[in-house]
């Protein structure tokens, strides 16, 4: 143990007089977004400074093809040449100067993450460049959906997914979360069809197919986003609302009722809502994520339509993100916990604010478990357990882990246990006050939070230890676990059914959603075929209307050999296309060779209907080969 200690203490001043090194540099470079340094992306931002993009898009069903031109503002630093510009599986037809004369450009050597750098001469007055092209088939931002994958069944469907480095595959951007600009749009549509984006948007469908989108406040790349299809509008109040396939809609509004009342109580933490309005788009259900917090648009799964208004901390979630992530916005993607840390941390302050403390406190328990399996699987000291890690030559995508979330939140609610939650608030409210419309990187970060905050008192920070949560892996020691009374309770229950209690004799009566899940999460993975039986009997686990508590069954099921759940389950995986959810399924049935045969037999039908990086992600989990 000893030696380890001293190992730990060089390898800990090692870290921190480097950091204070970077410190000094990387101030500066968060101040004047100029000297970013992004290893996901070639463009060359600091020398063209991007300033607005103008696209003009057709969308082809048809052909599955987005094609038009993007036509990018941009103020050279003297003496620059070249632009340089992300592009990944683009097809680019030309580019042309303002005046309409074609440029010379080249394509650069193909990249497997990054794609291809897009080279164009400069002249010394060019100001804009347009650039026409075309997507390919394997555009990994698009998801076209037949009419039998929507819930209407009768129009095609497309959406994108551009975080973290996709909308290189559907725009040439310089696309690096560093890199911000405005942009304004027209789509072209088949008639009939419904056009969205990350934008000012319409209520609406247009007779011609034609829409004409603005964004004024400048946004990251990854935050450009679009989606076609047979959707209606309704509004909630008078700044909120909802979109979605009109047999949708009615379950849509019913869910999303409390989505005014959430924008007032973010905005009560930590200040305006700046974005204008804020509508949630219900998207369907082969979304390959949760949410995604596209500007004044949140893309949602179907998934959260639970009856219940149960799982809207996801909107919670995706709304906070209008400020951590879309004001603040993390400088790489190495700083990713920036994000996804503060915004889970939020999404918890709105959820308490929403409907209480005590539901709260079960999401943060709910949230301490899933950090403790993730880093029990991963190993503690996987170097991707820490909040800053390195993907240097990885796929960025590989950062999305519960990683960046529950532990950077929960060191969130460390420091605000430590300091106390006014001071917490008001610092957090400077925060993002002052760095809004910014980027924020990780040494900075914690210059700020020393400076602002934590200067003031050395104990707290020499309790915190922010360095050991950023740079160190596994779960610190000082862990801020949060007491909550609706689990402790439910933890005797709990283990009196296990050992010889009985399903009826169950006080479910008040049970939330969050202990259906604790329960399900809690019962031993060997627990009886009897014991399963008689739980299904009295509660009908396997035709749950909730997403997260049918998962967690199912997969349980599965530990257990319960097969009565499987056709339900078959059913949840032919349209599901939440990563999430499927990923623990299809890897718990590859433990067997019975289930081996099951998840290739359900694969073959569902594979269609998931995203192509899901479908990438579950080949490899079944070792199947394309015939
Ligand atoms: N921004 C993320 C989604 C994302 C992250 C997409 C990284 C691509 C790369 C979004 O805000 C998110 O965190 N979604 C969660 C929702 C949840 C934590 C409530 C999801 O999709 O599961
Ligand atoms: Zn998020």
């Amino acid at each position: 143990m000893k030696k380890y200690s001293l190992f730990y203490f060089f390898l800990f001043i090692l870290f921190t007089s480097g950091c204070q090194e970077k410190n000094k540099h990387q101030k500066e470079t968060v101040l004047q977004t100029e000297n970013i340094s992004d290893i996901h992306s070639f463009s060359n931002v600091e020398e063209i400074q991007p300033q607005h993009l103008d696209l003009d898009l057709r969308v082809d069903f048809e052909k599955r093809q987005i094609s038009g031109s993007a036509t990018w503002k941009i103020h050279p630093k003297e003496m620059i040449m070249k632009a340089i510009f992300d592009t990944r599986n683009l097809h680019i037809d030309s580019v042309l100067y303002a005046d309409g004369s074609l440029a010379n450009f080249h394509l650069g050597k193909n990249d497997e993450f990054l794609g291809k750098p897009l080279h164009i001469e400069l002249r010394p007055d060019t100001e804009s460049l347009q650039i026409f092209y075309k997507t390919q088939d394997n555009a990994t931002a698009l998801q076209w959906l037949t009419p039998e994958q929507t819930f209407g069944k009768q129009h095609p469907y497309l959406y994108t997914q551009s975080e973290s480095i996709h909308v290189r595959t559907w725009i040439p951007a310089p696309d690096s979360p560093g890199a911000r600009f405005t942009y304004n749009a027209k789509v072209e549509v088949p008639e009939g069809l419904l056009a969205l984006m990350s934008a000012e948007n319409p209520q609406v469908k247009s007779k011609d197919g034609k829409y004409y989108f603005t964004m004024n406040d400048k946004i990251p790349g990854y935050l450009i986003a679009l989606a076609v299809g047979d959707i209606a509008f309704h509004s909630i109040d008078h700044r909120t609302g909802v979109y979605a396939e009109p047999v949708i809609l009615k379950a849509s509004i019913n869910e999303l009722e409390d989505i005014g009342k959430m924008v007032e109580n973010a905005e009560a933490l930590y200040g305006e809502y700046r974005w204008g309005r804020y509508d949630v788009l219900m998207l369907p259900s082969g979304f390959p994520i949760g949410g995604m917090e596209n500007p004044r648009l949140t893309f949602a799964t179907p998934t959260i339509l639970s009856g219940d208004k149960s799982l809207t901390n996801l909107i919670a979630h995706e709304l906070a993100h209008s400020w951590s992530g879309n004001l603040v916005t993390n400088e790489t993607w190495e700083d990713f916990w920036l994000n996804e840390g503060f915004t889970t941390y939020f999404e918890q302050r709105i959820m308490e604010e929403t409907f209480g403390k005590e539901y709260s406190a079960m999401l943060w328990n709910l949230s301490e478990r899933t950090l403790r399996q993730t880093v029990s699987y991963m190993g503690e000291n996987h170097p991707d357990t820490r909040l800053k890690i390195d993907l240097k030559d990885r796929d960025p995508d590989l950062g999305f882990t519960d990683i960046p979330y529950e532990k950077g939140s929960a060191l969130l609610l460390l420091i605000e246990q430590t300091v106390g939650r006014k001071k917490w608030d008001d610092f957090l409210r400077n925060y993002f006050d002052t760095h809004a419309f910014q980027t924020m990187n990780t040494e900075y970060f914690i210059e700020y939070l020393n400076e602002k905050l934590l200067n003031e008192n050395p104990e707290w920070k020499n309790s915190i230890d922010i360095e050991s949560w950023v740079y160190g892996t596994g779960i610190p020691k000082n862990y801020p676990h949060l007491e909550n009374l609706r689990f402790k309770k439910l933890d005797d229950q709990i283990e009196e059914f296990v050992r010889n209690g009985k399903a009826i004799d169950l006080n479910t009566e008040e049970w939330s959603a969050y202990e259906w899940m604790h329960f399900i999460g809690e019962l031993p993975k060997d627990l009886s075929l009897i014991k399963m039986h008689d739980l299904d009997y009295v509660f009908d686990l396997t035709h749950t209307k909730n997403s997260e508590v049918a998962d967690l069954w199912y997969l349980l099921a599965l530990h257990t050999n319960y097969e009565p759940a499987f056709p339900a389950m078959k059913e949840f995986l032919y349209v599901t296309g939440r990563e999430k959810f499927l990923e623990p399924l299809y890897k718990q049935m590859m433990q067997s060779e019975e289930g081996k045969e099951m998840a290739k037999e359900i694969y073959k039908i569902a594979r269609n209907n998931y995203h192509p990086l899901t479908q990438k992600a579950m080949d490899e989990i079944l070792n199947w080969k394309e015939n």
